[in-house]
């Protein structure tokens, strides 16, 4: 078994110091992988994705020594992050080294950084030994992949422009990793994620980090900020307990299909009350946050699949641990207006 995983490991790098692109599972979400430190293997990943050049990516470690590799003036703060978050679902963005390719950066002068935790990961990080730029395993403005079938999916009519997949299973965290600015002396969320503000506040202080709305729309180089971002292609709707059961019920009147994802109280409420909806597309949400979000991608793209006319979702609690989760839904229902 384990020969079978060095066997693939070795595989990999081979390919990803060959150029080719190679999709690895993280515990956020699946990552598609390329040598951070190759121009050419970067404008493949590019062109891969459907992404814009003007959007950085994040270079995936396997150790904090590594950091010094890809950034400069390094400040205490991200050590103390990183001492108490990595291996996990936290990027840091620093003043980048010199020598980084504008491919990665975006054209900027920072660069994102993470040491993920999934054991394939770090397996294949230490493997290749330098950094690989990784975005998520998806098409632009898709939603990111939490399964190698996903990520399959995803590629699946041009399956010879990913050399490889690894598959090590669903997703633990579920949803992309917590983005933590360090440009300024006031770290700042970027964009959230399972990782809190409160928790990140907790360790730096409160004074040293700077509250409030993190990404907002205007900031572009965040492309996640761009409303559109982690969709599914069947038109979300969020709204609270009452407000969903109203839209369901109008919706059903009008002989058209749903699929809901409410908590317990709502669910019970539509079960009393319809009749005809499509009985696999109710589906109760998990009230545990983590528990959610390892969830939300599945479900969407299970959704999704269904070919419904429209994707209900309850809204989630307020309060930071689940910021991530509301930021991801309000993504995936922009609309044009209203
Ligand atoms: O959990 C994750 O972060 C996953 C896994 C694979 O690690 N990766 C991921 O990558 O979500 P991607 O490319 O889909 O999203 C990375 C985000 C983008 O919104 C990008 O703009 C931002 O990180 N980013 C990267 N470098 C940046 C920089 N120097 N300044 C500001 N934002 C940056
Ligand atoms: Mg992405």
């Amino acid at each position: 078994m384990t020969a079978d995983i060095d066997q693939s490991i070795e595989h990999a790098v081979s390919k990803l110091k060959a150029g080719l692109l190679v999709a690895f599972p993280t515990e956020t979400v699946y990552g598609l992988g390329a040598d951070a430190s190759s121009a050419a293997a970067l404008e493949r990943l590019y062109a891969v994705k459907g992404r814009p050049t003007s959007h950085p990516v994040i270079v995936h470690i396997a150790s904090v020594e590594q950091l010094t590799d890809w950034a400069k003036d390094i400040p205490a703060q991200a050590y103390q992050l990183a001492e108490r978050f990595w291996p996990g679902p936290m990027t840091l963005i620093l003043p980048k080294a010199d020598h980084v390719l504008s491919q990665v950066t975006g054209g900027q002068d920072s660069v994102g950084i993470r040491i993920p935790s999934h054991p394939l990961a770090l397996k294949l990080l230490e493997a290749f030994s330098g950094g690989l730029a990784a975005p998520s395993a998806n098409r632009f403005g898709r939603l990111s992949p939490t399964s190698a079938q996903a990520v399959e999916a995803e590629f699946s009519d041009s399956p010879d422009q990913v050399a490889m997949v690894l598959d090590g299973g669903p997703c633990d965290v579920g949803i992309e990793s917590t983005i933590i600015s360090l440009l300024s002396s006031q770290a700042k969320i970027l964009r959230p994620g399972m990782i809190d503000a409160d928790s990140v506040a907790e360790v730096l202080g409160a004074e040293a980090f700077s509250f409030g709305s993190s990404a907002s729309a205007g900031e572009t180089r965040v492309p996640g900020a761009l409303p559109s971002h982690y969709a599914p292609q069947t038109k979300l709707t969020v709204a609270s307990s009452e407000q969903l059961i109203e839209l369901v019920l109008e919706l059903n009147a009008m002989e058209r299909s749903a699929a809901v994802f409410a908590f317990d109280s709502t669910v019970a409420k539509l079960r009393s009350n319809l009749s005809g909806l499509v009985f696999d597309s109710l589906v109760v949400a998990p009230e545990q946050v983590d528990q959610y979000a390892r969830a939300l991608y599945e479900q969407l793209r299970r959704f999704d699949k269904l070919k419904l006319d429209r994707i209900f979702v309850e809204a989630v609690p307020y309060g930071s641990a689940w910021d991530g989760v509301r930021d991801r839904l309000e993504r995936a229902s922009a609309e044009v207006s209203a």
